[in-house]
């Protein structure tokens, strides 16, 4: 397997991995890639590996350019397995390598593998190494998205290694983003932040204002595309999604035992196309939980809807909500509802988790005994009209 050329002595050398579909959870449609990177100046260098499955496929690649023992540096940006994995077997083999990595993933990657006789070079934030002509400053960006994660500017290529950072997961064709189409790319991009990066806006905010100013040419982060002719414009979404932008869209998601919450859903639905919002409308039946969450990073509206089961959410709702609840949107005003036969104290209780997360919650949670008439489903329209008051 050969390596493809980013820039002049710059390569990418890492795995395709078309066929996975679940990465912790996260149902990846279009498989994803483990994007590892050599530069090959008076010293050689491996920024990041690949999972531990494809760590063939990432020396092959490697060799096609240079014997492993030519290799100087390996940098280790971040101690997930997704780019660590191939680690073990690179340090075994590239006799002459150091690995450079912060404090924080040197502790990690030691509670992941035996490092055992590893020659280990510690950098934090602003440190360097040269490689010749070019150097490689590291930037600590914690919780972007684990506490470990770090970034390494190449400024003579103004190339940015971005880890996880700008990330999809995402098997394309070629490697850079003029080789897939937009809409692709940007689908995926907004689905890996909705999962991956949500609840660590502020910091990926901090990250971003770090990098804006570096004016990268080249965006190379560890899943999917290599970003070289989209860069400020994947640079504006996340500026967009780190401030809790959205689209004014309404987001609908529910699930039902006998067709009664399906109706309160039905009639929320309506009430958002009368007044002209768009509407996303999502049975917990049939949809991903990981695919809900890229509209629940673009939603202004979000209602949820359960009936009661046993006191609690259909565990479909229970699934979604701690999930969602876990990655902490921001910025929404909410609405919960469902039927319930006997008890109907869940809905006010998932309205208070979501007024934990800072939700606005101008409607009192929508509780209807068994099936739902015309009346009150004209109450709960009414009461609805405070959401487009916000
Ligand atoms: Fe792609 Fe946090 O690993």
């Amino acid at each position: 397997m050969k390596a493809i050329e980013i820039k002049p002595g710059i390569y990418w050398v890492g795995a395709k991995d078309p066929t996975v579909r679940d990465f912790h959870g996260y149902k990846t449609q279009r498989g994803s890639t483990y994007n590892a990177f050599l530069i090959v100046d008076e010293k050689v260098c491996l920024v990041d590996t690949v999972k531990a499955p494809f760590t063939d496929e990432m020396l092959s690649r490697i060799r096609s350019i240079v014997p492993l023992d030519r290799i100087d540096y390996i940098v280790a940006n971040h101690a997930e397995m997704d780019h660590s994995g191939g680690l073990p077997e690179i340090m075994k083999l590239a006799k002459n390598a150091k690995l450079v990595t912060s404090p924080n993933c040197d502790a990690n990657l030691k509670k992941h593998y035996n490092t055992n006789g590893w020659n280990v070079s510690q950098v934090r934030t602003g440190q360097n190494i040269s490689l010749g002509k070019r150097s490689l400053t590291f930037v600590q960006v914690p919780f972007v998205h684990w506490p470990d994660s770090m970034v390494a500017w190449c400024a003579e290529e103004k190339i940015l290694f971005s880890n996880d950072a700008f990330g999809q997961h995402l098997c394309p064709n070629g490697i850079f983003d003029d080789e897939t189409p937009r809409d692709v790319i940007f689908e995926e991009c907004a689905k890996y932040y909705a999962n991956i990066v949500y609840p660590f806006a502020n910091q990926t905010d901090k990250a971003l204002e770090a990098v804006k100013p570096l004016s990268p040419e080249i965006i190379a982060p560890s899943h999917g595309v290599v970003w070289r002719t989209m860069v400020p414009q994947i640079l504006a979404e996340y500026g967009k999604w780190v401030k809790h932008e959205n689209d004014g869209s309404a987001l609908i998601v529910f699930d039902s035992m006998w067709e009664s919450t399906t109706k309160m859903a039905k009639a929320a639905r309506d009430f958002f196309e009368d007044r002209g919002v768009p509407v996303r409308f999502c049975s917990l039946k049939t949809d991903h939980i990981s695919d809900i969450m890229t509209s629940v990073l673009s939603a202004k509206y979000i209602a949820l809807g359960t009936p009661v089961l046993n006191e609690n959410m259909m565990p479909t709702m229970a699934g979604f909500f701690t999930y969602m609840r876990g990655l902490k949107p921001r910025a929404k005003i909410g609405m919960v509802f469902g039927s319930y036969g006997w008890n109907f104290r869940l809905h006010k209780e998932m309205e208070e988790q979501l007024k934990a997360l800072e939700w606005s919650m101008p409607v009192p949670a929508q509780s209807i005994k068994y099936v739902p008439t015309e009346v009150e489903i004209d109450a709960m329209h009414a009461a609805m009209e405070a959401m487009l008051q916000k």
